[in-house]
């Protein structure tokens, strides 16, 4: 089974619907509403929890299906859980997005999966107002094993694939506490971006106007880009990958699609010129 999930990965034929679809969803005028989809005021990604609505009222659809007498509440609960398919959908869609290429095509699957629950739920809501009740039931239970198949491999996606987990959560747990050398002051040239390593951990070290240096994990939290990489503009690092913007000063990310922001270094020069730098909570 996860072999088969493996797979989906690995279609490429896939490719050619995802750039297509992929400029389309970028193109959509979201503005802010963008970030909001993708989960930056909640800290993680919003999809996930606007789905528990939608499979939340299918299930219980389909206990009142085996339940005598509660023909007009499991109708009413296809009904919900097909309106509140709309913003599960709007929030997948704006993450997809911004994914690697095996998480799109996987990705893609998932959508399809549920693309067929949804309209077999749809179509089950119209039989039974109809008064076509067990034609109704069969289409709402066709429509949950689509919708439970869709879940899985959502969560293929999510957890094997670790799409909209935050890539920078093992940096605490890869360093020692304490101070660490990263190099002289006049390494650091002002207003660029430079990388440094402490152990398996890259950094993004940047020297500000006044002096001033603020040193941010160098792996973005969306999808480990390489911040080093990134341009440097009012205070902040855009992601060269994604372009989620990080503030210098805090790791913040004032942009998406990242929802997480990004691990900062206290940050200390001895008398000798040399930079140290150290992670609170690590080790
Ligand atoms: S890796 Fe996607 S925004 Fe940085």
């Amino acid at each position: 089974m996860v072999t088969s999930l493996d797979a989906l990965g690995r279609w490429e034929k896939l490719d050619a619907l995802t750039g297509p679809v992929q400029r389309v969803v970028r193109g959509l005028p979201l503005g802010r509403y963008r970030d909001v989809l993708h989960g930056l005021p909640i800290g993680h990604p919003l999809h996930p929890a606007l789905v528990q609505v939608p499979m939340g009222a299918w299930l219980s659809a389909a206990v009142l299906d085996v339940v005598p007498g509660t023909g007009r509440s499991a109708r009413l609960l296809v009904g919900v859980g097909v309106l509140a398919a709309a913003p599960a959908a709007w929030a997948g869609w704006v993450d997809w997005a911004e994914q690697h290429e095996d998480q799109m095509r996987t990705g893609l699957v998932h959508a399809a999966s549920i693309a067929v629950a949804v309209g077999l739920y749809a179509r089950s809501w119209v039989q039974r107002g109809r008064g076509r009740t067990a034609r109704g039931k069969v289409l709402g239970f066709a429509g949950l094993c689509a919708a439970g198949a869709g879940g899985m491999i959502g969560g293929h996606l999510a957890y094997r694939q670790a799409a909209g987990a935050n890539k920078t959560e093992p940096v605490p747990h890869l360093l020692d506490d304490g101070w660490h050398p990263v190099g002289r002051v006049e390494d650091f040239p002002i207003g660029e971006a430079v990388r440094r390593e402490l152990g398996e951990v890259p950094l993004l070290v940047v020297r500000r106007p006044g002096g001033h240096l603020h040193v941010l994990a160098g792996r973005c939290s969306h999808l480990s880009g390489p911040l080093p990489e990134g341009t440097i503009t009012d205070g902040c690092v855009v992601c060269p990958w994604h372009g989620s913007v990080f503030r210098l000063s805090d790791g913040a990310n004032v942009r998406g699609p990242a929802t997480a922001p990004q691990p900062t270094f206290q940050v200390s020069v001895d008398y000798e010129g040399i930079v140290h730098v150290r992670l609170p909570g690590a080790g």
